[in-house]
Protein backbone atom coordinates (compact mmCIF):
# COMPACT_ATOMS: atom_id res chain seq x y z
CA UNK A 1 0.00 0.00 0.00
CA UNK A 2 1.51 3.45 -1.23
CA UNK A 3 1.50 6.08 1.91
CA UNK A 4 0.94 9.59 0.60
CA UNK A 5 0.42 13.28 2.98
CA UNK A 6 -2.09 14.69 3.74
CA UNK A 7 -2.23 18.46 3.84
CA UNK A 8 -5.19 20.49 5.82
CA UNK A 9 -4.89 23.92 6.20
CA UNK A 10 -7.56 26.72 6.67
CA UNK A 11 -8.56 29.38 9.12
CA UNK A 12 -8.49 28.98 13.09
CA UNK A 13 -10.57 26.30 14.35
CA UNK A 14 -12.35 25.26 11.57
CA UNK A 15 -11.59 21.79 12.91
CA UNK A 16 -9.03 20.50 11.24
CA UNK A 17 -7.09 18.77 14.21
CA UNK A 18 -10.01 16.82 14.73
CA UNK A 19 -10.51 15.82 11.25
CA UNK A 20 -6.36 15.07 11.65
CA UNK A 21 -6.42 13.25 14.11
CA UNK A 22 -9.19 11.12 12.79
CA UNK A 23 -7.79 10.15 9.98
CA UNK A 24 -4.33 9.75 10.75
CA UNK A 25 -6.10 6.92 13.42
CA UNK A 26 -8.07 5.34 10.31
CA UNK A 27 -5.26 5.62 8.04
CA UNK A 28 -2.35 4.44 10.74
CA UNK A 29 -0.36 7.90 10.06
CA UNK A 30 1.49 10.24 12.30
CA UNK A 31 -0.29 13.48 12.74
CA UNK A 32 1.43 16.57 13.17
CA UNK A 33 -0.60 19.75 14.51
CA UNK A 34 2.08 22.50 13.27
CA UNK A 35 -0.06 25.01 15.51
CA UNK A 36 1.67 23.68 18.70
CA UNK A 37 4.96 24.48 17.28
CA UNK A 38 3.98 28.29 16.85
CA UNK A 39 2.34 28.24 20.13
CA UNK A 40 5.17 26.64 21.75
CA UNK A 41 7.79 29.08 20.20
CA UNK A 42 5.05 32.20 21.14
CA UNK A 43 5.07 30.48 25.28
CA UNK A 44 8.96 30.09 25.34
CA UNK A 45 8.86 33.96 24.00
CA UNK A 46 6.71 35.17 26.76
CA UNK A 47 8.10 32.60 29.44
CA UNK A 48 11.43 34.24 28.23
CA UNK A 49 10.72 38.10 28.18
CA UNK A 50 10.87 38.30 24.48
CA UNK A 51 6.85 39.64 24.52
CA UNK A 52 6.15 42.54 26.88
CA UNK A 53 2.71 43.67 26.16
CA UNK A 54 2.62 44.99 22.83
CA UNK A 55 6.07 44.71 22.17
CA UNK A 56 8.33 41.77 20.62
CA UNK A 57 11.77 42.04 20.89
CA UNK A 58 12.14 39.66 17.39
CA UNK A 59 16.15 40.18 17.45
CA UNK A 60 16.32 38.92 21.07
CA UNK A 61 14.24 36.09 20.33
CA UNK A 62 15.88 35.06 16.74
CA UNK A 63 19.29 34.89 18.46
CA UNK A 64 17.94 32.15 21.24
CA UNK A 65 15.98 30.09 18.28
CA UNK A 66 18.63 27.62 18.67
CA UNK A 67 18.07 26.69 21.59
CA UNK A 68 14.66 25.70 21.55
CA UNK A 69 14.36 22.34 21.14
CA UNK A 70 10.22 20.80 20.14
CA UNK A 71 9.24 17.34 20.26
CA UNK A 72 5.97 15.51 19.90
CA UNK A 73 5.77 12.17 22.06
CA UNK A 74 2.68 10.12 21.40
CA UNK A 75 0.59 9.75 24.34
CA UNK A 76 -1.36 6.22 23.99
CA UNK A 77 -3.81 7.12 26.70
CA UNK A 78 -4.92 10.06 24.34
CA UNK A 79 -4.45 8.69 21.25
CA UNK A 80 -2.41 11.27 20.09
CA UNK A 81 1.26 13.30 20.83
CA UNK A 82 1.82 16.14 22.98
CA UNK A 83 4.05 19.06 22.30
CA UNK A 84 7.15 19.03 24.50
CA UNK A 85 9.28 22.51 24.61
CA UNK A 86 13.05 21.73 26.43
CA UNK A 87 11.79 18.57 27.75
CA UNK A 88 8.61 20.06 29.29
CA UNK A 89 5.05 19.02 28.22
CA UNK A 90 3.48 22.25 27.00
CA UNK A 91 0.39 21.02 25.42
CA UNK A 92 -2.21 22.67 27.70
CA UNK A 93 -0.42 25.72 28.61
CA UNK A 94 -0.05 26.87 24.67
CA UNK A 95 -3.32 26.52 24.53
CA UNK A 96 -4.39 29.00 26.91
CA UNK A 97 -5.51 32.87 25.62
CA UNK A 98 -2.62 34.58 26.01
CA UNK A 99 -0.65 32.32 23.57
CA UNK A 100 -3.43 32.76 21.36
CA UNK A 101 -3.29 36.57 21.39
CA UNK A 102 0.50 36.86 20.61
CA UNK A 103 1.06 33.59 18.27
CA UNK A 104 0.43 35.29 14.83
CA UNK A 105 2.53 37.74 15.74
CA UNK A 106 5.27 35.73 15.99
CA UNK A 107 4.10 33.53 13.00
CA UNK A 108 4.97 36.38 11.05
CA UNK A 109 8.77 35.95 11.95
CA UNK A 110 10.60 34.18 9.24
CA UNK A 111 13.27 33.07 11.16
CA UNK A 112 10.80 31.41 12.92
CA UNK A 113 8.65 29.75 9.94
CA UNK A 114 12.56 28.76 8.05
CA UNK A 115 13.00 26.65 11.21
CA UNK A 116 9.89 25.03 11.67
CA UNK A 117 9.26 24.05 8.05
CA UNK A 118 12.50 22.28 8.09
CA UNK A 119 11.81 20.35 11.09
CA UNK A 120 8.29 19.65 9.49
CA UNK A 121 9.32 18.69 6.05
CA UNK A 122 11.93 16.14 8.43
CA UNK A 123 8.64 14.93 10.06
CA UNK A 124 6.92 14.34 6.52
CA UNK A 125 9.83 12.84 4.42
CA UNK A 126 8.98 9.17 5.03
CA UNK A 127 5.52 10.12 4.12
CA UNK A 128 2.39 8.55 5.84
CA UNK A 129 1.31 12.10 7.44
CA UNK A 130 -1.62 14.15 7.99
CA UNK A 131 -0.13 17.84 8.98
CA UNK A 132 -2.26 20.60 9.74
CA UNK A 133 -1.37 24.34 9.95
CA UNK A 134 -1.74 27.29 7.10
CA UNK A 135 0.80 26.64 4.78
CA UNK A 136 1.59 22.93 4.43
CA UNK A 137 -0.11 22.47 0.89
CA UNK A 138 1.41 25.80 -0.32
CA UNK A 139 4.72 25.68 1.35
CA UNK A 140 5.75 22.87 3.48
CA UNK A 141 4.23 20.03 1.24
CA UNK A 142 3.67 21.52 -2.08
CA UNK A 143 3.73 18.17 -3.64
CA UNK A 144 1.40 16.76 -1.56
CA UNK A 145 -0.97 14.15 -2.77
CA UNK A 146 -4.42 15.39 -0.95
CA UNK A 147 -4.51 18.72 -0.26
CA UNK A 148 -7.61 20.07 2.26
CA UNK A 149 -8.75 23.71 2.42
CA UNK A 150 -10.93 24.17 5.47
CA UNK A 151 -13.60 26.61 5.81
CA UNK A 152 -16.45 27.76 8.06
CA UNK A 153 -18.53 31.12 9.51
CA UNK A 154 -16.19 33.15 11.69
CA UNK A 155 -19.13 32.15 14.53
CA UNK A 156 -19.40 28.83 14.00
CA UNK A 157 -15.34 28.42 14.97
CA UNK A 158 -15.92 31.11 17.87
CA UNK A 159 -18.10 28.72 19.32
CA UNK A 160 -16.31 25.53 18.28
CA UNK A 161 -13.34 26.94 20.40
CA UNK A 162 -14.96 28.44 22.96
CA UNK A 163 -16.42 25.26 23.76
CA UNK A 164 -13.05 23.20 23.44
CA UNK A 165 -11.28 26.08 25.93
CA UNK A 166 -14.07 25.31 28.60
CA UNK A 167 -13.76 21.88 28.32
CA UNK A 168 -9.84 22.11 28.76
CA UNK A 169 -10.36 24.29 32.11
CA UNK A 170 -8.97 27.80 30.42
CA UNK A 171 -10.88 30.36 31.56
CA UNK A 172 -11.67 32.90 28.67
CA UNK A 173 -15.26 34.49 27.21
CA UNK A 174 -17.22 33.89 23.91
CA UNK A 175 -16.27 37.49 22.97
CA UNK A 176 -12.56 37.14 23.54
CA UNK A 177 -12.26 34.45 21.72
CA UNK A 178 -14.55 35.52 18.13
CA UNK A 179 -12.11 38.39 18.69
CA UNK A 180 -8.95 36.50 18.79
CA UNK A 181 -9.90 33.87 15.95
CA UNK A 182 -10.98 37.14 13.49
CA UNK A 183 -7.94 39.09 14.61
CA UNK A 184 -5.47 35.62 13.84
CA UNK A 185 -7.35 35.19 10.69
CA UNK A 186 -6.73 38.58 9.42
CA UNK A 187 -2.90 38.65 10.62
CA UNK A 188 -2.38 35.10 9.21
CA UNK A 189 -4.02 36.21 5.82
CA UNK A 190 -2.32 39.06 5.41
CA UNK A 191 1.41 38.72 6.93
CA UNK A 192 4.07 38.71 3.77
CA UNK A 193 5.94 35.66 4.28
CA UNK A 194 3.57 32.27 3.83
CA UNK A 195 0.40 34.23 3.89
CA UNK A 196 -2.80 31.28 5.11
CA UNK A 197 -4.89 30.80 1.36
CA UNK A 198 -5.96 28.22 -0.59
CA UNK A 199 -3.51 26.12 -2.55
CA UNK A 200 -4.28 25.66 -6.30
CA UNK A 201 -5.07 22.20 -6.07
CA UNK A 202 -6.84 21.84 -2.65
CA UNK A 203 -10.43 20.82 -2.31
CA UNK A 204 -12.22 23.47 -0.30
CA UNK A 205 -15.04 21.88 2.48
CA UNK A 206 -17.02 24.19 3.97
CA UNK A 207 -18.14 22.22 7.59
CA UNK A 208 -20.33 24.79 8.82
CA UNK A 209 -23.37 22.85 7.40
CA UNK A 210 -21.92 19.08 8.11
CA UNK A 211 -21.35 16.69 11.28
CA UNK A 212 -17.88 16.26 12.39
CA UNK A 213 -18.78 12.36 11.34
CA UNK A 214 -20.09 13.80 7.64
CA UNK A 215 -16.77 15.40 7.49
CA UNK A 216 -14.82 12.43 8.38
CA UNK A 217 -16.79 9.99 5.89
CA UNK A 218 -16.29 12.53 2.45
CA UNK A 219 -12.47 12.79 3.49
CA UNK A 220 -11.93 9.45 4.51
CA UNK A 221 -13.19 8.64 1.07
CA UNK A 222 -10.52 10.99 -0.72
CA UNK A 223 -7.87 10.04 1.30
CA UNK A 224 -8.35 6.36 0.01
CA UNK A 225 -9.26 7.13 -3.34
CA UNK A 226 -5.89 8.85 -3.50
CA UNK A 227 -3.93 5.60 -2.17
O1 LIG B 1 -3.59 25.83 14.37
P1 LIG B 1 -3.55 26.86 15.48
O2 LIG B 1 -4.79 27.68 15.56
O3 LIG B 1 -3.17 26.27 16.79
O4 LIG B 1 -2.35 27.83 15.04
C1 LIG B 1 -1.96 28.94 15.83
C2 LIG B 1 -1.33 30.00 14.97
O5 LIG B 1 -0.05 29.56 14.49
C3 LIG B 1 -2.08 30.41 13.72
O6 LIG B 1 -3.07 31.40 13.98
C4 LIG B 1 -0.95 30.96 12.84
O7 LIG B 1 -0.64 32.30 13.19
C5 LIG B 1 0.23 30.09 13.22
N1 LIG B 1 0.48 29.01 12.27
C6 LIG B 1 1.16 29.28 11.10
N2 LIG B 1 1.49 28.29 10.23
C7 LIG B 1 1.15 27.01 10.49
C8 LIG B 1 0.42 26.70 11.66
C9 LIG B 1 0.07 27.72 12.53
O8 LIG B 1 1.49 30.44 10.83
N3 LIG B 1 1.50 26.05 9.64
Amino acid sequence: NKKITIAIDGFSSTGKSTLAKQLAKALGYVYVDTGAMYRAITLYAMEHGFIVDEHIDTEGLIKRLPEISLQFLFNPTLGYAEIYLNEHNVEHKIRSIEVSNQVSRIAEISQVRAMLVNQQQHMGENKGVVMDGRDIGTVVFPNAELKLFMTASPETRAERRFKELQEKGHKATYDEVLKNVQERDYIDTHRKDSPLKKADDAVEIDNSGLTIGEQYQKVLDMARAAL
